[in-house]
């Protein structure tokens, strides 16, 4: 009776906080009579329309989401509600460029409440100057210059990984295998961790983490959420007795300064001469873990399906790697200037992120009163800039179906119409440690395999990241080259 007790009455506490918390909300929406908000529905009451914003996340077509809302209402902004808060969607090239451009000025970066429980004291919870030095710190370590110095490594890592995991099998699941890549590089990158037993652990405790990063952040026992709160902290423990153990092993002079993230933020200091401490070292290097690898697994799985289903582009890929591979000798390993030169794989990659981007989209709040399109959008409000509504927009890319990666040609597509990576100030960290990690692995799978989809229409969804629903097996026939 009493562990019934313990357990129920939280529950019930929680539920009539939460109640509390999105009736409030309510009857705030309902002071704005006056003002010419944005066409479109709140939804249900406290729920909004999450569920139907949450079906097209399953189907992996957020697209539909908007466009059923674009036909209706108006193609270049419309508002909803979604976890408890009223959303202004805003559409197309001229909604990504007013939301970039705008970031510290009437709107900033906003993450769903889940997301910032999670990832408490790291870049996602700052804003203005705060955010900036943050940014300016980690780019310090994720820029192509610095970047340039680990390509060796991410190239070894991608040889043996193959070796391991692919290499004597017929089929694979691309899915959980390519995890064990992206993460290896993020772990052995950020936090020099190179033992495999030790990062297959890690990453199971960040399949828990992430599964609870959006949704209803109610923290009680069976939720997705208590369970991503507890793996984040036994995660940030990891990361802690690491950090202890570097400070003592950089003091002695057994660790360097330049092996990895970890110790480029210990060693380094704002302009101001002051260094970042211990607990936000630890939750951004929590974000960039998760950040930096479930995004580039998801490109990855994508790009081996549209390689299988489509052997003139493969052909093409494989063509300009091997080139990059004669001009070597045997054994050396990948350096910057072989990656320059790997420009059709990149378009390749780009338009596989154009046709289904990895993430699809995120979030900025106003942080007052404003006016967008003749719209009034009060202060508080969300606001979300989605990759879809442009990305498939007929007018930008001419038959948007179409798989072309020669759209990225030359000067490529137009400005805020292609934004797998966000924009502005806020723009994605990790878009140059990705570009190499997704050009290292393609170049050393082509060279030894081709292969063809086991489930050819396998459908894939948003949970966050775009995910195959099955895993994406793939039959495997060795190469060689
Ligand atoms: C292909 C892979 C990736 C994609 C498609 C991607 C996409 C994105 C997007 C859409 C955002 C939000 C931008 C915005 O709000 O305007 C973002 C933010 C971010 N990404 Fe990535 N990302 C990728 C890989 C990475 C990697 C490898 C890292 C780290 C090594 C990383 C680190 C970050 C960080 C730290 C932020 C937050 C930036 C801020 O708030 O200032 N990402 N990413």
């Amino acid at each position: 009776m009493e562990v019934t007790n313990l357990v129920v009455l939280p529950a019930v506490l929680a539920f009539f906080v939460l109640c509390l918390y999105f009736i409030t909300k309510v009857v705030r929406l309902g002071k704005h009579p006056n003002l010419n908000l944005p066409p479109g529905r709140l939804g249900w009451p406290i729920v909004g329309e999450t569920f139907d914003f949450m079906r097209t996340m399953n189907e992996g077509n957020v697209l539909r989401f908007i466009q059923e809302r674009v036909e209706k209402y108006d193609a270049r902004v419309f508002k909803t509600s979604m976890f408890g808060d009223p959303v202004v969607v805003f559409c197309g090239p001229a909604g990504n460029k007013f939301l970039f451009s705008n970031e510290n000025k009437n709107v900033q970066v906003w993450w769903p409440s889940s997301v910032r429980k999670l990832l408490r004291l790291s870049l996602v919870n700052k804003v203005g100057d705060e955010a900036k030095m943050v940014r300016r710190l980690l780019m310090s370590f994720l820029n192509a210059e610095t970047l340039r110095n680990y390509l060796p490594k991410m190239d070894s890592i991608a040889q043996r990984h193959i070796d391991t995991y692919w290499e004597g099998k017929e089929q694979v699941f691309v899915y959980p295998i390519v995890q064990l890549y992206t993460f290896e590089l993020a772990c052995c990158l950020f936090l020099s961790i190179e033992d495999s037993d030790h990062i297959s652990k890690l990453s199971l405790k960040f399949d828990e983490f992430l599964k609870g990063m959006i949704g209803f952040p109610l923290n009680i026992p069976g939720t997705r959420f208590h369970r991503a709160m507890k793996a984040a902290d036994a995660i940030r423990k990891e990361i802690r007795m690491i950090l202890k153990k570097r400070k003592v092993d950089l003091e002695e002079k057994r660790a360097s300064a330049t092996q990895d993230l970890l110790s480029h933020m210990l060693v380094t200091s704002d302009p101001s001469g002051r260094f970042t401490t211990e607990m936000e070292i630890i939750d951004n290097i929590l974000l960039l873990l998760f950040a930096g690898h479930d995004t580039s697994r998801s490109v990855l799985s994508l790009v081996m399906k549209y390689l299988g289903q489509l052997p003139h582009v493969f052909e093409h890929v494989l063509k300009e790697q091997l080139e990059i591979s004669q001009g070597k000798e045997a054994g050396q390993l990948l350096q910057l200037e072989d990656v320059q030169k790997m420009k059709y794989s990149w378009n390749v990659a780009s338009e596989v992120m154009r046709l289904s981007p990895p993430v699809s989209g995120a979030y900025r709040e106003a942080k007052e009163d404003f006016t967008y399109a003749d719209y009034n959008i009060p202060k508080g409000w969300k606001l979300h800039w989605n990759t879809g509504s442009s990305h498939k927009d007929p007018a930008l890319f001419s038959n948007p179906e179409t798989f072309d990666a020669s759209r990225f040609e030359g000067a490529g597509p137009t400005p805020f119409s292609y934004v797998p990576f966000g924009g502005g100030p806020r723009m994605c960290l990790g878009q140059e440690f990705a570009r190499l990690e997704i050009l290292v692995f393609m170049h050393n799978i082509v060279k030894r395999f081709k292969w063809d989809l086991v489930i050819p229409d396998e459908k894939f969804k948003y949970d966050p990241m775009l995910e195959p629903v099955e895993g994406l097996a793939i039959r495997l026939h060795p190469s060689h080259f």
